[in-house]
């Protein structure tokens, strides 16, 4: 990819990661990522985060820079809005080429900058509303948006193309290509970042909804022609549709979210799956949309984002020793680190022996606020009454589903 000019003098260059990593070790990227790096040219030069020394980026933002006659000694700042290692992994190797140059971050960013990489001179330390002219009419304006993603997180905005730098906000799965801007992608492109601007908001963002919520209320008052975050593509067109998108995925924590339902189902031997279809089926004849995961064949990312978004959620899962059925367990501990909270809940599943899952599985998730509906349970095989009450089950919670959204 080449450098691409945004507004005079201020440009996107960025690399793909497509090596089949898993993003922060663990979420699954079958599409990659891109890891975009900004530019604003005035009479100084400064660079708006940076990468990570993963699947070559370095390399491939310095050919991307000699296109446009930069090289890393041409810069007298680095912007970093965001400390953790996608955005700065590189920045040693950086430094080393560019000792001259000022890291500009806050107060916080300066802590995590020293933990990291040993760096406490050349750093200059800003709070909310500080601004850096770089001359020849470029300003650059930071606004800390603490935990959007990390504590230490800022935006930072530049004045008269009215560009926001948002780095994690706003941002999406999924590599980019040239055609990098919301009005050249088709709809299907489109479609695909939208799926991919919610699982990355549910995998890595949702924990810090609250704090979303207050990172759009501080930008509101700012006159946004673009808003270009270091994930995905960028929003010239209509810059609104992502903050709105934002707004939605982060009020979901408050619930309710959409009226849908997610299904997330384990299975020993076969005796609880038999029984999910009959849920399903009483989903669907309320015309609730439903939305089947079945763990742990499928990486929790993707139920992880369904969850999210839906207001009720149904788990199928059998009593294992006592206890919950592990591949569940392991789905409720990541709901409770991500606070997928406020839901309409339904479980059902068989035992051998011994029940328990049940009462472990209401412990467990006692501060996420979930309200129960009484669960189907049976000993081994599930004959007909059962499937007939995990129906009217299913259907019930569609119609409380609609009602809470309506
Ligand atoms: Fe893209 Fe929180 O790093």
């Amino acid at each position: 990819m080449n450098a691409i000019e945004m507004s005079e003098g201020i440009y996107r260059i960025g690399a793909n990661i497509k090596n089949g990593d898993l993003f922060e070790g663990m979420w699954p990227i079958p599409d990659g990522v891109s890891l975009n790096v900004y530019i604003v040219k005035g009479e100084k030069t400064a660079m708006i985060d940076l990468v990570r020394d993963w699947d070559n980026a370095p390399s491939v933002i310095l050919g991307q820079l000699s296109s446009i006659s930069l090289a890393v000694e041409d810069f007298d700042y680095l912007i970093l809005n965001h400390l953790e290692p996608d955005h700065t992994g590189w920045l040693l190797g950086f430094f080393d080429r560019n000792p001259n140059v000022q890291f500009i971050t806050t107060k916080k960013g300066a802590e995590v900058l020293k933990g990291f990489f040993g760096i406490e001179d050349n750093v200059r330390v800003i709070k909310s509303g500080d601004t850096l002219d770089l001359g020849a009419g470029k300003v650059l304006l930071f606004v800390e948006a603490p935990n959007v993603h990390w504590p230490e997180t800022m935006v930072t905005y530049e004045k008269s193309a009215g560009i926001l730098f948002s780095c994690d906000a706003f941002g999406a799965y999924g590599c980019v290509g040239e055609a990098i801007f919301d009005n050249q992608i088709s709809d299907e492109e489109h479609a695909f970042f939208d799926r991919e601007s919610l699982r990355y908001y549910a995998n890595i963002i949702s924990s810090f909804s609250a704090f979303v919520l207050k990172a759009i209320d501080k930008i509101e008052d700012l006159k946004i022609n673009m808003i270009a975050p270091s994930h995905g593509i960028i929003w010239r067109e209509n810059p609104a549709t992502i903050i709105e998108k934002y707004r939605k995925y982060a009020r979901y924590y408050k619930g309710p979210a959409e009226p849908e339902i997610t299904v997330i189902w384990g299975s020993m031997y076969g005796y609880t799956q038999s029984v999910l279809n009959s849920v399903i089926q009483g989903i669907r004849s309320e015309k609730v949309p439903v939305h089947v995961h079945q763990v742990p064949n499928e990486d929790v990312s993707w139920a992880l984002a369904s969850a999210w978004k839906s207001a009720g959620l149904v788990f199928g899962m059998p009593t294992y020793e006592y206890k919950m059925f592990p591949p569940i367990s392991a789905v409720i501990d990541m709901f409770e680190r991500k606070h997928v909270q406020n839901k309409k809940v339904f479980r059902f599943g068989s035992y051998g022996w011994s029940g328990g899952a049940q009462k472990e599985f209401k412990t467990r998730t006692e501060k996420l606020n979930w309200e129960f509906l009484e669960p189907v349970e049976w000993q081994g095989r599930a004959g007909e009454e059962i499937h007939k009450l995990a129906s009217e089950r299913g259907k019930d919670l569609a119609r409380q589903v609609k009602a809470m959204t309506a």
